[in-house]
């Protein structure tokens, strides 16, 4: 008669990171302490279904077993035995893992069947489900949290870095020359093991900004040099899974599920090493895509708010390119502040898009002229997001009240002349030319307004705009169109 074992049980770390460690067939001598080396056969890799572990326990017996199936989107793997010095027939067993919802858990249910010879089937139950499952769980749960004290020579725990690790394969958007969205080309190269408080992540979403355009067509080179000996990358963040850490890294493990943002650019690739200060652990709501269309923008919208235009009831402000990236968070946010929001847009279907996300005055205009509209509904703006810089220049100070406060975030209609403080004293104007990789210089200050982000969008303050999702290798046609004003909400490139 087939005997059955079935054990779970619930680990308190994410579902990813739990999963990065099991779908590894080769990775138990490292965690589990009945096992004493274990080895693929045949130089196959570790995940391939087919593959044998060949394994030997420490109490001296042997056994081969195969993967038979292993499935990413469920979270779940079959394996057999082949072979064994112990009487285990005929024995199948599957892992099981679920997200437990209340938070970052995990539930793993590990079950098997299997024959014994006859008089040996309580033992054998007894051996499977504590020897091998409670055991391992609880070996598991103290991998996870770092002592992995019991590490098979020459093995990485998950603090360490790799130790030899060896380069990755990847894809990346190279440009050799300034210019246009057709510089852009695809291009294979090898992904470095991460160095000293980096980590390797393997990109699922990137984030397209409108930075990447300025310096694809070389306005601020110091940012992004670029030759054809060596092509510059841009885009300045992405989410994907941590594949290993460099040395000195705390805080992640591989499978930790992450997003990043930072003042260097080098994101449009597959896989990237960065620093572990520009990266936050992703809640498990927050999908990839929405976390490379949401980060940067999301922090963008929350600092001028909150902090430079300093929003609140009744403030009547005025965004342009309300139905884009920023301008979409910023309209809905704004609005829940209670501000007074005027947006302007390029075309009617822009328009009812940014009234959807709380634009209550929308003026559409091809041509940068607002300023007469803005005093017409509001009586002036006192605070202006401005991302379209030159050809909005005298039209910003046109539409502004008395004290407003001009925020200068880009310059889509290109670079905006020098300033003359003589510009703004007429009706005692400020001026601002923030960044947003100053509201985010430390790992801290990136984690903390990357949860405001994720909470504003649990609790409705910002509406999740629209994501217009391109392959990485499309980059040259996910630009041309945005440099056409033909985009509506956030783009992200998906290797
Ligand atoms: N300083 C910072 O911290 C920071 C951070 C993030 C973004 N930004 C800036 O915020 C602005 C919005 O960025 P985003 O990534 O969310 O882009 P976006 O708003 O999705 O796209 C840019 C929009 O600008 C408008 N636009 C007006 N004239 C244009 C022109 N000549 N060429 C292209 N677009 C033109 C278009 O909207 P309409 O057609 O509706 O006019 C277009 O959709 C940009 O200026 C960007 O540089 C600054």
């Amino acid at each position: 008669m087939l005997q059955k074992v079935m054990r779970s049980a619930i680990i308190d770390a994410p579902i990813e990171r739990v999963w990065a460690v099991l779908r590894d067939f080769n990775s138990h001598d490292q965690w589990h302490s009945a096992i004493a080396a274990s080895h693929i056969e045949g130089g196959e890799r570790s995940d391939q279904v087919g593959c044998v572990r060949s394994f030997t326990l420490k109490d001296g017996n042997r056994i081969r077993e195969q993967l038979l199936t292993l499935s990413d989107t469920e979270h779940k793997s079959t394996y057999c035995i082949v072979e064994a010095t112990l009487p285990l027939q005929r024995y199948v067993a599957t892992v099981t893992l679920s997200r437990v919802t209340d938070g970052n858990r995990t539930f793993w249910h590990w079950a098997s069947s299997f024959a014994t010879p006859p008089g040996m089937e309580q033992e054998l139950r007894d051996t499977v489900a504590q020897g091998v499952y409670e055991t391992g769980f609880e070996d598991l749960r103290r991998y996870l949290r770092g002592g992995a004290d019991r590490q098979a020579p020459g093995r990485p725990s998950p603090q360490d870095a790799m130790p030899g690790a060896l380069p990755v394969p990847g894809r990346r958007i190279a440009l050799a020359r300034y210019g246009d969205a057709d510089q852009l080309y695809p291009q294979a190269f090898e992904v470095p093991a991460p160095g000293p408080g980096e980590l390797r992540i393997a990109q699922r979403a990137i984030g397209i900004n409108f930075i990447d355009v300025y310096l694809r067509r070389g306005w601020i080179p110091s940012m992004l040099p670029v030759s054809s000996a060596a092509p510059g990358v841009l885009g300045m963040e992405a989410a994907g899974g941590v594949l290993d850490v460099g040395p000195g890294v705390s805080g992640f493990l591989p499978g930790d599920r992450v997003a990043y943002l930072g003042p260097v650019p080098g994101a449009y690739c597959s896989v990237r090493c960065v620093p572990a200060d520009q990266v936050v652990r992703l809640p498990v709501e927050i999908e990839d895509d929405v976390a490379a269309a949401l980060l940067l923008k999301g922090i963008t919208a929350d600092y001028l708010l909150h902090d430079l235009g300093r929003i609140g009831r009744g403030t009547r402000l005025l965004v342009h390119a309300a139905a884009g990236g920023v301008g979409l968070l910023v309209c809905a946010w704004a609005s829940r502040l209670g501000a007074v929001v005027v947006g302007t847009v390029s075309s009617e279907e822009k328009a009812r898009i940014a009234r959807e996300h709380g634009c209550e005055h929308v003026i559409v205009t091809r041509d940068y002229r607002f300023a007469d509209a803005v005093q017409r509904a509001a009586g002036g703006a006192d605070v202006v997001i401005d991302g379209l810089g030159d050809a909005a220049r005298e039209e910003n100070i046109a539409a502004l009240a008395r004290r407003g406060h001009w925020i200068s975030l880009g310059q889509a209609s290109g670079p905006l002349a020098a300033l003359p403080p003589d510009a703004l004293v007429g009706k005692s104007l400020s001026f601002s030319r923030p960044v947003v990789f100053d509201y985010v210089a430390t790992q801290a200050q990136l984690a903390e307004r990357a949860a405001r982000v994720w909470r504003a969008l649990a609790d409705g303050a910002i509406r999740l705009p629209p994501i217009e999702r391109f392959a990485l290798d499309s980059a040259a046609r996910a630009h041309a169109k945005l440099e056409a004003r033909a985009t509506i909400g956030a783009l992200v490139l998906v290797p």
